[in-house]
């Protein structure tokens, strides 16, 4: 008789137990809702989650690299298939370092080197929104296995050492606060320089050329610095605009990568940290650069050419002809667009004034596409799969180039050469141009000398900036 009440007691006693126990660990919402807001603002589904209908935080598709895919693994709360296992501590630490809960290191891809700026407070909110509100996923995440060497994750020590930077960002007292705020949500958060700084033959970030514009695949994200050769012509509300929507009429619109970045993280930023954003990249220093003297939507002016006002079909000018057919009937003959931007105008056009056309000829070989707001923006690509109609390199070179004289920046001339290597997804970067060469060389006893060579190098710079 006395068994079944005790038990009962038992139980009862357990169920306040875990009751109490996940009072007690259980974050609070609070903490929980800045979690979530911080995987926004770090964008960290566009890596973890497959965009052709995979769940949330499940593994991402291939990053293409220069030396094969790397995968994002899934980072649900899945014991078995994601970081369900995962303490805090650990959690901090592939943030911070790169370095996964097995020890094994992370390649840069997953962009520790910028989270590493993570505040303590952020990472915990971080951790709390991943363990508590992502739904674990029981699958497993697609493998990474790029070609010797690369596939030695213990070479990643010899690069940290060179390039990871684990200092905080400093607040400088002398900077308005906004411009400090600024810069943790740009930095640490990992989004602007990620593509706009360059990269060196070792594909870390130049130090010395913050935000002054990089190849990212077929796209190129441009000098987005204070001067002439970045956006010193816009202003902080601009850029607010910017980030909101991807149209700045008479400057810019975001496609390609630009556009993935408003459409899921930017647009849902809180209108303080926009403009905590905007006051940071209008403050830090302009950088040259000796091909762009004048601002790049500085360049152009609606056309007044008679033959192409009426659509002349007598025009010999390939590149003429090609505007006329596919690309009029939105931009209209004159280049000015609709009346409510929603098709833009392509002078004074920032994919029409660079002194690289790498933008233009990407928007017309890939299109644009982004929805914000509900409200979707889309211009078809003329690429291989085209619906519309498809166009050789040589057909989109000439309407590049008639777009870039009619309308545009006039010294530039795109060949149909450049238009093959944005069409096969951009300009390699060095170390994937030389990993043949690098190959033979590191096999015997060559992998040893470099990544000896390349500690000592750290050694070395690590004390000459003390
Ligand atoms: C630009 C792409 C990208 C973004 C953005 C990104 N990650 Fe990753 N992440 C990766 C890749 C790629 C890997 C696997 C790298 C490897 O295999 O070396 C990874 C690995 C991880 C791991 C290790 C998981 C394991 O396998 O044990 C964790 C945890 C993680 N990411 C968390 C995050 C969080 C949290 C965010 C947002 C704050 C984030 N990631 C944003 C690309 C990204
Ligand atoms: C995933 C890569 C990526 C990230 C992250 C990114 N950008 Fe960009 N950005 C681009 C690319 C590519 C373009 C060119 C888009 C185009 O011309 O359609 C661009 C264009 C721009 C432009 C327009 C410049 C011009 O003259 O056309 C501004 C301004 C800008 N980015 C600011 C930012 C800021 C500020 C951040 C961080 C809050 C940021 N970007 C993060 C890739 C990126
Ligand atoms: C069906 C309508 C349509 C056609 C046809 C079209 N476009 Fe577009 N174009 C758009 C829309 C919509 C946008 C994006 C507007 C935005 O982002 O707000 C755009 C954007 C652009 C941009 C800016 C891209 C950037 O990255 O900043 C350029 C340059 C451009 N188009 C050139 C062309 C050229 C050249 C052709 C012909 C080969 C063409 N377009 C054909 C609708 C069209």
């Amino acid at each position: 008789m006395r068994r079944p009440f005790l038990n009962a007691l038992r139980a009862a006693a357990t169920v306040l137990a875990i009751g109490t126990a996940t009072a007690q660990t259980t974050p609070p919402d609070a903490q929980i809702a800045r979690g979530r807001y911080l995987a926004t603002a770090a964008d960290c589904a566009a890596c973890h989650t497959n965009p052709f209908g995979g769940k949330a935080y499940a593994g991402g598709y291939g990053i293409a690299s220069p030396l094969g895919s790397i995968y994002a693994t899934n980072i649900t709360p899945s014991k078995q298939y994601g970081i369900g296992d995962y303490s805090l501590a650990q959690f901090t630490r592939v943030l911070r370092e790169g370095i996964r809960r097995d020890g094994a290191h992370l390649y840069p891809a997953m962009p520790y080197t910028s989270y590493t700026k993570l505040t303590d407070a952020d990472i915990a909110a971080l951790y709390a929104y991943f363990m508590h509100d992502v739904a674990p996923v029981n699958v497993p995440g697609p493998k990474t296995s790029l070609p010797f060497p690369f596939n030695i994750r213990a070479s990643m020590i010899a690069w940290n050492a060179l390039f990871l930077d684990e200092h905080p960002l400093r607040s400088d007292p002398n900077e308005p606060e906004a411009v400090n705020r600024g810069r943790y949500m740009a930095i640490a958060l990992g989004h602007c320089d990620t593509c706009h700084t360059p990269r060196n033959e070792l594909m870390a970030e130049k130090s010395d050329r913050p935000l002054a514009g990089a190849a990212i695949a077929s796209w190129y994200a441009p000098n987005i610095t204070n001067g002439p050769a970045g956006i010193g012509d816009w202003t902080e509300d601009d850029l607010v605009q910017y980030l909101k929507t991807g149209d700045v009429p008479g400057k810019a619109q975001a496609a390609g990568p630009m556009a993935e970045a408003v459409e899921h993280s930017f647009q849902y930023l809180t209108d303080g940290d926009l403009h905590d954003i905007a006051a940071y990249i209008k403050h830090a220093a302009p950088l040259p650069d000796l091909d762009q003297t004048q601002p790049r939507d500085a360049f152009g002016h609606a056309g007044t050419d008679e033959a192409l006002l009426r659509g002349n079909p007598q025009v010999q000018d390939s590149g003429e002809r090609i505007y006329q057919s596919e690309c009029a009937s939105c931009h209209r003959p004159d280049g000015r667009g609709s009346n409510d931007h929603y098709y833009p105008q392509i002078f004074r056009n920032s994919a029409t004034g660079a002194n690289s056309a790498n933008n233009l000829i990407a928007a017309i070989l890939l299109g644009v596409d982004r929805t914000v707001d509900g409200k979707r923006v889309y211009m078809p690509g003329f690429g291989a799969s085209s619906f519309v109609q498809p166009l050789s390199d040589r057909e989109i070179a000439d309407v590049a180039n008639h777009v870039l004289k009619q309308f545009g920046n006039a010294h530039d001339h795109v060949t149909p050469d450049q238009v093959a290597v944005i069409r096969q997804g951009g300009p390699k970067p060095f170390i994937a141009q030389v990993s043949p060469y690098i190959l033979p060389a590191m096999i015997g006893g060559g992998i040893l000398a470099i990544l000896l060579v390349a500690g000592g190098i750290a050694v070395f710079r690590r004390r000459a900036t003390r």
